[in-house]
């Protein structure tokens, strides 16, 4: 069975899609320095890594996407750019295919993208599903820590009930919204 991949790069467009233009505000609004971050989906414009160089205490990124365009838009940053790639790393990898045992604790995790491409058929080899990736990446995110959604997602109908649920349970609590993103902490 072929691994479920994405199938067209996606180029940065901040008018349909500005959650990653908005991280990189909000990061530096909440003055987030000097932390490690969880990012789904890079886009072939990697502007969440880009964003990262600073003269004190940067942030670092480990990021994944799917696309084969998008990874080697990635190589060729990094291989132009020595401090992007130390503080940058982007994994190819199908998301619903990670484990708690490869994965680092991550003070910010994004998810902006969950339930938009996770299919029963497309996906049945992988170990997670939506709301499993979810209780995952909550369980790598450090007490206090933050998790950030994207309420303009084409999913987030789907998406905020599994987000809720959680926040039902005692597991995130809701902090703050920030233009189209809602940020919870890891309770
Ligand atoms: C709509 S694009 C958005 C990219 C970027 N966050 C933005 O807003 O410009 C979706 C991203 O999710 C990644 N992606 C899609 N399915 C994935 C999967 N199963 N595992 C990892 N990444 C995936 C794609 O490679 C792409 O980078």
């Amino acid at each position: 069975m072929k691994l479920a991949t994405y199938r067209q790069a996606w180029p940065l467009d901040t008018v349909i899609c500005p959650c990653d233009a908005e991280l990189v505000e909000v990061l530096e609004i909440m003055e987030i320095r000097g932390k490690t971050l969880f990012h789904f989906g890079t886009g072939s414009h990697h502007l969440v890594g880009r964003s990262l160089p600073r003269p004190t205490s940067p942030n670092k990124v480990l990021a994944v996407t799917a696309n084969r365009e998008e990874y080697d838009a990635y190589i060729d940053i990094v291989m132009e750019d020595a401090e992007i790639a130390k503080l940058y790393k982007v994994m190819f990898c199908d998301i619903y295919t990670l484990s708690g045992d490869i994965l680092p604790v991550f003070d910010f995790v994004t998810l902006f993208h969950l339930c938009e491409f996770y299919r029963p058929e497309r996906h049945s080899y992988a170990p997670l599903d939506d709301e499993a990736l979810l209780a995952l990446m909550i369980e790598r995110t450090a007490p206090g820590g933050i998790l950030a959604f994207y309420t303009g997602s084409c999913a987030f109908s789907r998406a905020r009930p599994l987000i809720e649920d959680v926040a039902r349970r005692g597991l995130i609590r809701k902090l703050s919204q920030y233009k189209h993103l809602d940020l919870y902490t890891k309770v």
